[in-house]
């Protein structure tokens, strides 16, 4: 995909191993981007999907980012390397099953602890850290990948579901506290995409009954949320910061 110029720019995904964190990186490099590609511990994935950016310049950073001075260290390990982060994409999010009528006690306060950690915690805390940094250099972007869920439910991973809606909420927050600083924020909201995290949760009647919920009758590929990140994360979407873009085939429309 090429329709954006992101020459001279420093791009840092978290998540970027696999998936639409993978499909993002891919797109930033073809359109300039130098990436650095955040991970935890799929060392094969993240490899491979560097071999794959076109473009010199990339780099892989192996952090979990659930745990907050890991946050810290990534901003720093970036900033070290590049000299600049121009654009955060805060994509890395995971999801539990803990269904409150057939879960132990443990398992649903588990499930509530290690989603939030990852899902907003990680990005709150990337986003303290970028915001450090772009205040210093004269602004930037992040884009925070957030879900259809945290608008229609989710009644088998409410945690996920939660964990989205706060992001989307902090999102809107910092996007009118760091205008000012000329950091624009913007969320993208996918309905069910193309992935690992998509292929594991679902069972072949699950799929089938999703795909009736798009008149488009399929999944997004993760190159169509790419696209909408790149859009946010590029200097035409200033204006749009704050904003939430859907990426769900119409199959759940929020008025
Ligand atoms: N797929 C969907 O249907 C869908 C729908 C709506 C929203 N989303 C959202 O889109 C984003 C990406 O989803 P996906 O389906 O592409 O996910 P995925 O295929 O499961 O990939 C998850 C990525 O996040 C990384 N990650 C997980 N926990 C991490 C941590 N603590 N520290 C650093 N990296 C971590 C993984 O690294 P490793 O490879 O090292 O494990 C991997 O790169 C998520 O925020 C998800 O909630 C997805």
């Amino acid at each position: 995909m090429q329709a954006y110029n992101f020459i001279g720019k420093n791009v840092l995904i978290t998540g970027a191993s696999r998936g639409i964190g993978r499909a993002t990186a891919l797109a930033f490099a073809q359109n300039g981007a130098k990436v650095g590609l955040n991970y935890r511990s799929n060392d094969e994935a993240a490899k491979h999907t560097l071999k794959e950016l076109p473009g010199k310049g990339h780099q892989l950073f192996k952090r979990d980012i659930s745990q907050k001075e890991e946050t810290r260290a990534l901003i720093q390990d970036f900033v070290k390397a590049y000299g600049q982060l121009d654009v955060l994409v805060n994509n890395a999010g995971i999801s539990i099953f803990h269904e409150i009528d057939q879960v132990d006690f443990d398992h649903w306060t588990h499930a509530w602890e290690k989603t939030f950690e990852t899902n907003l915690f990680a990005a709150a805390n990337l986003c303290y850290w970028t915001a450090q940094s772009m205040m210093k250099s004269g602004g930037g972007h992040i884009v925070n990948v957030s879900s259809r869920g945290a608008f229609r439910g989710e009644p088998t991973k409410p945690a996920y579901g939660a964990s989205k809606a706060a992001l989307n909420a902090m999102s809107q927050s910092l996007a009118k506290k760091l205008a000012p600083h000329k950091i624009y924020i913007g969320v993208v909201a996918p309905g069910f995409t193309e992935t690992e995290m998509a292929a594991k949760t679902l069972t072949p009647e699950e799929r089938e009954n999703l795909l009736r919920e798009s008149p488009f009758k399929r999944m997004a590929q993760p190159e169509e949320v790419a696209h909408a990140i790149l859009f946010l994360a590029s200097e035409s979407a200033a204006y749009s910061s704050g904003t939430i873009i859907d990426v769900n085939g119409a199959s759940y429309l929020r008025s």
